[in-house]
């Protein structure tokens, strides 16, 4: 199905923590940000891959295949165009945030985070010791923040972390990177749950939620901002993915996705959004949000995840001129879903 001859692989713009990993992995001109650690031998996947006649990945080169003009190549006839206040020129700084809308603040209900939950569930507690897990989601953010604050359009602020498969460490490295973000002093770190199949943002967090991302897009009466879940993570907030339609794809398609997003991110140059999102090879909302983000975190598997999956995922995922990729050395059991298998074996 895949044809490297597909992914244009002139236009990679290597940074300088992504170089390193790439040099490391030998991906060549590839965006890549350091593998995480893996889980200990007792954790181990013991069954085949997924995918057993593919290769496991040598990460050869392959491109990040910025697009210049992503929304019009994924949704052509939805064609969301963000109506985020326009980028500010330095000398009209004062001018320009006085124009700009006031953000919207997040409303919806309160919800206390168990820590011991997120630490057996292998989750990054943020009043813990640090830890090399913390240490590794540090450069991760660091990377990506730095690009989101070079850039001169707000889609930077917007992240998308996805995958080609199931079990890849999407929702892991969404949730860590999440609360390693809110760590940072002024930021508010929105976490999206776009994985509207499976849904488990909130199920990892420990919360219990109703309402979501989809019931925002189905009833334009909902204000999103009012399903918010507020923490007490300082600084993290979460939007659980609501209850899923047959229209799921329909409404992720549809010019309200664009709608509201913009009102979640407006005005709020200091409001990072990470969006969790199903295996990019078996659903459409990823390559429905890559159009709507302005960096995409490319979770694979070191030992796993084949290149063909990575060159379609990138495929996939070419909305979004920016697409990193993040090695994720874990591998698990996979009768070993549940976080708590996680806890005391998985440190
Ligand atoms: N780097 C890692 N270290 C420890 N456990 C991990 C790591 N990456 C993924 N896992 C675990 O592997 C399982 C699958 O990860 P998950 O994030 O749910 O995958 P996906 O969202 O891609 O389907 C989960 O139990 C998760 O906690
Ligand atoms: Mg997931």
């Amino acid at each position: 199905m895949t044809e490297q001859g597909k992914i244009n692989r002139e236009g990679a713009t290597p940074a300088s923590l992504f170089e390193r990993a790439d040099a490391a992995f030998g991906l060549g001109p590839v965006r890549a940000v350091p593998k995480l650690p893996p889980v200990p031998e007792a954790l181990r996947r013991t069954s085949a891959p997924q995918s057993p006649a593919q290769p496991p990945v040598e990460v050869a080169p392959v491109v990040a295949a910025p697009q210049p003009q992503p929304q019009a190549q994924v949704q052509p006839q939805a064609a969301p165009q963000p109506s985020e206040p326009a980028p500010q020129q330095p000398q009209q700084q004062t001018a320009v945030a006085l124009q700009q809308p006031a953000a919207v603040a997040f409303c919806g209900p309160f919800a206390a985070i168990d820590r011991d939950h997120l630490r057996d569930g292998g989750l990054i507690v943020p009043e813990d010791p640090v830890t090399g897990l913390l240490e590794e989601f540090r450069i991760v953010k660091r990377e990506l923040l730095a690009d989101a604050r070079a850039s001169d359009t707000p889609l930077a602020r917007r992240i998308l972390v996805c995958s080609p498969h199931p079990g890849e460490g999407k929702t892991y490295c969404a949730t860590n990177l999440a609360i390693a973000l809110a760590a940072e002093r002024g930021l508010e770190v929105l976490l999206v749950d776009a994985d509207v199949v499976k849904p488990s943002v909130a199920q990892r967090l420990g919360i219990d939620v109703e309402q979501g991302l989809m019931d925002a897009l189905a009833d334009p009466a909902i204000l999103p901002e009012s399903l918010v879940i507020q923490t007490d993570i300082d600084g993290l907030f979460v939007l659980p993915a609501g209850t899923a339609t047959s229209l799921d794809a329909e409404y992720l398609a549809s010019a309200r996705t664009g709608e509201v997003l913009d009102r979640l991110t407006m005005g709020a140059p200091n409001r990072i959004l990470i969006f969790d999102t199903p295996p990019a090879l078996a659903a459409s909302p990823a390559a429905e949000l890559a159009a709507h983000v302005g960096q995409a975190l490319l979770v694979v598997r070191a030992d796993e995840t084949s290149r063909a999956a990575l060159e379609d995922a990138q495929q996939l995922l070419s909305a979004c001129g920016d697409i990193k990729l993040l090695l994720n050395a874990a591998r698990y059991s996979p009768s070993g879903r549940r976080f708590g298998t996680y806890g005391p074996k998985g440190k």
